[in-house]
Protein backbone atom coordinates (compact mmCIF):
# COMPACT_ATOMS: atom_id res chain seq x y z
CA UNK A 1 0.00 0.00 0.00
CA UNK A 2 1.17 3.70 -0.42
CA UNK A 3 -0.42 6.55 0.53
CA UNK A 4 -0.73 9.24 -2.30
CA UNK A 5 -1.90 13.05 -1.94
CA UNK A 6 -4.91 13.72 -4.02
CA UNK A 7 -4.37 16.90 -6.06
CA UNK A 8 -0.92 16.33 -7.25
CA UNK A 9 1.12 15.04 -10.21
CA UNK A 10 1.42 11.38 -9.22
CA UNK A 11 5.44 9.67 -9.23
CA UNK A 12 6.04 6.61 -11.21
CA UNK A 13 8.30 4.04 -9.68
CA UNK A 14 11.17 5.47 -11.01
CA UNK A 15 10.09 9.35 -9.38
CA UNK A 16 9.08 10.69 -12.90
CA UNK A 17 5.63 11.85 -13.38
CA UNK A 18 3.24 9.66 -14.29
CA UNK A 19 1.76 12.10 -17.93
CA UNK A 20 -1.76 9.89 -18.18
CA UNK A 21 -4.20 12.54 -17.56
CA UNK A 22 -8.57 11.95 -18.21
CA UNK A 23 -7.68 8.44 -18.39
CA UNK A 24 -8.23 4.88 -17.67
CA UNK A 25 -7.23 1.79 -16.24
CA UNK A 26 -8.02 -1.76 -17.53
CA UNK A 27 -7.02 -5.23 -15.59
CA UNK A 28 -5.34 -7.79 -17.27
CA UNK A 29 -3.50 -10.68 -16.41
CA UNK A 30 -2.44 -9.88 -13.26
CA UNK A 31 -1.65 -6.22 -13.83
CA UNK A 32 -3.77 -2.95 -14.13
CA UNK A 33 -2.81 -0.60 -16.92
CA UNK A 34 -3.12 2.79 -16.69
CA UNK A 35 -3.81 4.78 -20.19
CA UNK A 36 -4.15 8.47 -20.38
CA UNK A 37 -3.38 11.48 -22.29
CA UNK A 38 0.25 12.59 -22.30
CA UNK A 39 0.98 16.11 -24.35
CA UNK A 40 4.74 16.33 -24.07
CA UNK A 41 6.87 15.90 -27.28
CA UNK A 42 5.13 13.91 -30.00
CA UNK A 43 3.43 12.05 -27.45
CA UNK A 44 -0.46 11.15 -27.10
CA UNK A 45 -1.13 8.41 -25.00
CA UNK A 46 1.28 6.72 -22.44
CA UNK A 47 0.92 3.67 -20.69
CA UNK A 48 1.92 2.64 -16.94
CA UNK A 49 1.65 -0.64 -15.15
CA UNK A 50 0.95 -1.67 -11.69
CA UNK A 51 0.46 -5.45 -9.82
CA UNK A 52 -1.65 -3.70 -7.00
CA UNK A 53 -1.95 0.22 -7.84
CA UNK A 54 0.69 1.42 -5.45
CA UNK A 55 3.70 1.31 -7.75
CA UNK A 56 3.33 2.60 -11.27
CA UNK A 57 6.14 1.42 -14.05
CA UNK A 58 6.21 3.25 -17.04
CA UNK A 59 5.39 1.09 -20.29
CA UNK A 60 5.25 3.02 -23.56
CA UNK A 61 4.18 5.82 -25.49
CA UNK A 62 1.48 3.56 -26.89
CA UNK A 63 0.49 6.43 -29.39
CA UNK A 64 2.18 9.04 -30.82
CA UNK A 65 2.44 11.65 -33.98
CA UNK A 66 4.45 8.58 -35.24
CA UNK A 67 2.29 5.82 -35.06
CA UNK A 68 1.15 2.88 -37.90
CA UNK A 69 -1.70 4.13 -39.57
CA UNK A 70 -4.05 1.47 -40.86
CA UNK A 71 -7.30 2.56 -42.13
CA UNK A 72 -10.08 0.15 -41.02
CA UNK A 73 -13.33 -0.82 -42.34
CA UNK A 74 -15.62 2.34 -41.33
CA UNK A 75 -14.28 5.54 -43.55
CA UNK A 76 -12.42 7.49 -41.18
CA UNK A 77 -10.15 10.14 -41.61
CA UNK A 78 -6.20 9.29 -41.09
CA UNK A 79 -4.56 12.04 -39.69
CA UNK A 80 -2.13 11.66 -36.74
CA UNK A 81 -0.68 15.44 -37.31
CA UNK A 82 -1.89 19.22 -38.52
CA UNK A 83 -0.99 19.93 -42.15
CA UNK A 84 1.73 22.36 -40.52
CA UNK A 85 3.12 19.33 -38.69
CA UNK A 86 1.71 20.58 -35.51
CA UNK A 87 0.05 18.15 -33.26
CA UNK A 88 -3.72 16.97 -33.04
CA UNK A 89 -5.83 16.04 -29.66
CA UNK A 90 -6.31 13.16 -27.98
CA UNK A 91 -8.03 13.18 -25.14
CA UNK A 92 -9.89 10.74 -22.65
CA UNK A 93 -8.25 7.68 -23.78
CA UNK A 94 -10.01 4.18 -22.81
CA UNK A 95 -8.88 0.97 -23.80
CA UNK A 96 -10.90 -2.18 -23.91
CA UNK A 97 -9.71 -5.72 -24.53
CA UNK A 98 -12.00 -7.61 -26.93
CA UNK A 99 -11.73 -11.68 -26.50
CA UNK A 100 -13.17 -12.43 -29.90
CA UNK A 101 -10.50 -10.74 -31.69
CA UNK A 102 -7.36 -10.56 -28.74
CA UNK A 103 -7.07 -6.99 -29.87
CA UNK A 104 -6.80 -4.08 -27.37
CA UNK A 105 -8.97 -1.32 -28.78
CA UNK A 106 -8.74 2.31 -28.11
CA UNK A 107 -11.28 5.16 -28.11
CA UNK A 108 -10.41 8.65 -27.82
CA UNK A 109 -11.91 12.10 -28.76
CA UNK A 110 -10.09 13.22 -31.68
CA UNK A 111 -9.76 17.62 -32.13
CA UNK A 112 -7.53 19.30 -35.16
CA UNK A 113 -5.28 21.04 -32.55
CA UNK A 114 -6.62 24.23 -32.90
CA UNK A 115 -9.90 24.42 -32.22
CA UNK A 116 -12.47 21.41 -30.50
CA UNK A 117 -14.98 21.76 -33.85
CA UNK A 118 -14.24 18.87 -35.12
CA UNK A 119 -15.50 16.91 -32.21
CA UNK A 120 -14.83 13.36 -33.39
CA UNK A 121 -13.77 10.14 -31.99
CA UNK A 122 -10.61 8.18 -32.99
CA UNK A 123 -9.87 4.34 -32.54
CA UNK A 124 -6.57 2.82 -32.75
CA UNK A 125 -5.88 -1.34 -31.96
CA UNK A 126 -2.88 -3.63 -30.67
CA UNK A 127 -2.18 -7.55 -29.82
CA UNK A 128 -0.78 -6.46 -26.56
CA UNK A 129 -2.29 -4.04 -24.09
CA UNK A 130 1.10 -1.45 -23.80
CA UNK A 131 2.51 -2.16 -27.60
CA UNK A 132 2.89 0.47 -30.34
CA UNK A 133 -0.99 0.76 -31.15
CA UNK A 134 -1.87 1.65 -34.45
CA UNK A 135 -3.81 4.16 -35.68
CA UNK A 136 -6.98 4.18 -37.49
CA UNK A 137 -8.38 7.59 -37.70
CA UNK A 138 -11.27 9.02 -36.59
CA UNK A 139 -14.74 9.66 -37.34
CA UNK A 140 -18.09 10.78 -36.35
CA UNK A 141 -20.80 8.26 -34.80
CA UNK A 142 -23.61 8.22 -37.45
CA UNK A 143 -22.44 12.36 -38.55
CA UNK A 144 -22.83 13.14 -34.89
CA UNK A 145 -20.43 15.21 -32.85
CA UNK A 146 -18.77 13.54 -30.35
CA UNK A 147 -16.45 14.68 -27.66
CA UNK A 148 -16.04 14.16 -24.17
CA UNK A 149 -16.33 10.40 -24.01
CA UNK A 150 -15.70 6.88 -22.07
CA UNK A 151 -15.93 3.34 -22.51
CA UNK A 152 -18.00 0.35 -20.65
CA UNK A 153 -17.69 -3.42 -21.01
CA UNK A 154 -20.98 -5.41 -19.53
CA UNK A 155 -20.16 -8.86 -17.83
CA UNK A 156 -21.40 -10.50 -21.48
CA UNK A 157 -18.63 -8.81 -23.58
CA UNK A 158 -21.07 -6.11 -24.55
CA UNK A 159 -19.29 -2.73 -25.06
CA UNK A 160 -20.29 0.68 -25.17
CA UNK A 161 -18.65 4.00 -26.11
CA UNK A 162 -20.53 6.80 -24.09
CA UNK A 163 -19.75 10.54 -25.59
CA UNK A 164 -21.21 14.09 -25.24
CA UNK A 165 -22.89 15.02 -28.64
CA UNK A 166 -24.46 18.18 -30.27
CA UNK A 167 -22.19 20.50 -28.77
CA UNK A 168 -21.97 18.49 -25.30
CA UNK A 169 -25.89 19.09 -25.01
CA UNK A 170 -26.39 15.64 -24.79
CA UNK A 171 -25.05 12.74 -23.56
CA UNK A 172 -25.29 10.02 -26.72
CA UNK A 173 -24.66 6.15 -26.20
CA UNK A 174 -23.48 3.75 -28.61
CA UNK A 175 -23.05 -0.42 -28.59
CA UNK A 176 -20.31 -1.15 -30.33
CA UNK A 177 -19.93 -3.63 -32.56
CA UNK A 178 -18.82 -7.22 -31.86
CA UNK A 179 -15.13 -6.60 -32.40
CA UNK A 180 -15.35 -3.28 -30.72
CA UNK A 181 -14.14 -1.58 -33.58
CA UNK A 182 -17.05 0.50 -34.64
CA UNK A 183 -20.81 1.90 -33.37
CA UNK A 184 -23.02 -0.43 -34.14
CA UNK A 185 -26.24 1.55 -32.83
CA UNK A 186 -27.28 4.72 -30.89
CA UNK A 187 -28.78 3.10 -28.18
CA UNK A 188 -29.74 6.84 -25.98
CA UNK A 189 -29.86 10.32 -26.31
CA UNK A 190 -29.69 11.22 -22.35
CA UNK A 191 -29.86 14.53 -20.72
CA UNK A 192 -31.07 16.67 -23.28
CA UNK A 193 -29.91 19.73 -22.75
CA UNK A 194 -27.71 19.34 -19.10
CA UNK A 195 -24.56 19.62 -20.91
CA UNK A 196 -23.11 16.70 -19.10
CA UNK A 197 -19.21 15.96 -19.52
CA UNK A 198 -16.33 13.50 -18.62
CA UNK A 199 -18.46 10.33 -18.29
CA UNK A 200 -17.70 7.70 -16.35
CA UNK A 201 -19.62 4.20 -15.74
CA UNK A 202 -19.83 1.50 -13.40
CA UNK A 203 -21.80 -1.48 -12.25
CA UNK A 204 -22.43 -2.05 -8.71
CA UNK A 205 -24.84 -5.14 -7.55
CA UNK A 206 -26.04 -5.28 -10.98
CA UNK A 207 -27.18 -1.77 -11.35
CA UNK A 208 -25.30 0.64 -13.86
CA UNK A 209 -23.96 3.98 -12.56
CA UNK A 210 -22.97 7.06 -14.46
CA UNK A 211 -21.32 10.09 -13.22
CA UNK A 212 -20.19 13.33 -15.54
CA UNK A 213 -19.39 16.73 -14.85
CA UNK A 214 -21.02 19.95 -16.54
CA UNK A 215 -19.13 21.99 -18.74
CA UNK A 216 -17.10 24.22 -18.29
CA UNK A 217 -13.70 23.65 -19.82
CA UNK A 218 -10.83 22.88 -17.45
CA UNK A 219 -12.70 24.75 -14.50
CA UNK A 220 -14.18 21.71 -12.14
CA UNK A 221 -17.92 21.90 -11.51
CA UNK A 222 -20.66 19.98 -9.47
CA UNK A 223 -20.58 16.34 -10.41
CA UNK A 224 -23.82 14.44 -11.19
CA UNK A 225 -24.87 11.03 -11.30
CA UNK A 226 -27.68 8.93 -12.90
CA UNK A 227 -28.39 4.94 -12.65
CA UNK A 228 -29.99 2.58 -14.52
CA UNK A 229 -30.83 -1.28 -14.24
CA UNK A 230 -29.71 -2.05 -17.99
CA UNK A 231 -27.25 0.17 -20.07
CA UNK A 232 -29.79 0.40 -22.37
CA UNK A 233 -32.82 0.96 -20.31
CA UNK A 234 -34.30 3.52 -18.65
CA UNK A 235 -32.04 6.35 -17.25
CA UNK A 236 -33.01 8.01 -14.16
CA UNK A 237 -32.53 11.90 -14.15
CA UNK A 238 -29.52 13.15 -12.78
CA UNK A 239 -28.65 13.71 -9.00
CA UNK A 240 -25.89 15.82 -7.28
CA UNK A 241 -22.93 13.67 -6.07
CA UNK A 242 -19.44 15.53 -4.05
CA UNK A 243 -20.01 19.64 -3.80
CA UNK A 244 -20.12 22.34 -6.09
CA UNK A 245 -16.54 21.59 -7.42
CA UNK A 246 -16.51 17.47 -7.49
CA UNK A 247 -13.87 18.66 -4.75
CA UNK A 248 -11.70 19.89 -7.26
CA UNK A 249 -11.60 16.79 -10.16
CA UNK A 250 -13.70 16.26 -13.01
CA UNK A 251 -14.49 12.56 -13.83
CA UNK A 252 -11.41 10.38 -15.71
CA UNK A 253 -13.17 6.54 -15.03
CA UNK A 254 -14.61 4.50 -11.74
CA UNK A 255 -12.36 1.54 -10.88
CA UNK A 256 -13.71 -1.49 -8.46
CA UNK A 257 -10.66 -3.50 -6.54
CA UNK A 258 -11.34 -5.45 -3.34
CA UNK A 259 -14.91 -4.58 -2.42
CA UNK A 260 -13.80 -0.34 -2.71
CA UNK A 261 -15.73 1.66 -5.74
CA UNK A 262 -12.87 4.45 -6.67
CA UNK A 263 -13.39 7.33 -8.34
CA UNK A 264 -10.45 8.55 -10.39
CA UNK A 265 -10.80 12.36 -11.04
CA UNK A 266 -8.09 14.89 -12.75
CA UNK A 267 -7.30 18.38 -11.16
CA UNK A 268 -6.56 20.03 -14.11
CA UNK A 269 -3.79 23.03 -14.04
CA UNK A 270 -6.07 23.87 -16.90
CA UNK A 271 -4.47 25.14 -20.41
CA UNK A 272 -0.84 25.43 -21.80
CA UNK A 273 2.24 25.02 -19.45
CA UNK A 274 -0.10 24.12 -16.40
CA UNK A 275 -1.91 21.25 -18.21
CA UNK A 276 1.55 20.09 -17.43
CA UNK A 277 0.96 20.22 -13.68
CA UNK A 278 -2.39 18.84 -13.31
CA UNK A 279 -2.86 15.99 -10.87
CA UNK A 280 -5.21 12.91 -9.75
CA UNK A 281 -7.22 11.93 -7.18
CA UNK A 282 -9.20 9.06 -5.98
CA UNK A 283 -12.17 9.58 -3.75
CA UNK A 284 -13.79 6.27 -2.93
CA UNK A 285 -17.66 5.87 -3.81
CA UNK A 286 -20.48 5.00 -1.43
CA UNK A 287 -23.11 2.59 -2.20
CA UNK A 288 -26.35 2.84 0.05
CA UNK A 289 -29.62 1.55 -0.84
CA UNK A 290 -28.94 2.66 -4.29
CA UNK A 291 -27.55 5.93 -3.89
CA UNK A 292 -24.19 6.95 -4.59
CA UNK A 293 -22.32 9.36 -2.39
CA UNK A 294 -18.29 10.54 -2.73
CA UNK A 295 -16.16 10.57 0.32
CA UNK A 296 -13.86 13.15 0.26
CA UNK A 297 -10.14 12.97 1.37
CA UNK A 298 -6.91 14.20 1.30
CA UNK A 299 -4.88 11.36 0.74
CA UNK A 300 -5.75 7.93 -0.76
CA UNK A 301 -4.15 4.30 0.37
CA UNK A 302 -3.88 2.60 -2.84
C1 LIG B 1 -13.06 19.82 -20.53
C2 LIG B 1 -12.91 18.38 -20.97
C3 LIG B 1 -11.44 18.10 -21.13
C4 LIG B 1 -10.88 19.07 -22.15
C5 LIG B 1 -11.18 20.50 -21.71
C6 LIG B 1 -10.72 21.52 -22.74
O1 LIG B 1 -14.39 20.15 -20.32
O2 LIG B 1 -13.49 17.52 -20.03
O3 LIG B 1 -11.25 16.76 -21.53
O4 LIG B 1 -11.47 18.86 -23.40
O5 LIG B 1 -12.56 20.67 -21.51
O6 LIG B 1 -11.14 22.82 -22.39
Amino acid sequence: MITRKNGVLWKDMHGLPIHAHGGWILAHNGYYYWYGEDRRENFYVSCYRSRDLSDWEFCNHILTTESEMEPYRVRTKMQLKRDDGGKINLERPKVLYNEKTGKFVLWAHFENGADYREAAVAIASCRTPDGDFTYHGHFNPYGYMSRDCTLFKDDDGTAYFISASRDNADMHMYRLSDDYMNVDALIHRLWQGEYREAPAVTKIHGRYYMLSSFCTGWAPNQGKYAYADSMEGKWSSLMEIGDETTYMSQPAFILQKDGRILYFGDRWGGNGEKYFESGYVVYPLIEKDGRLSMQFTEEISL
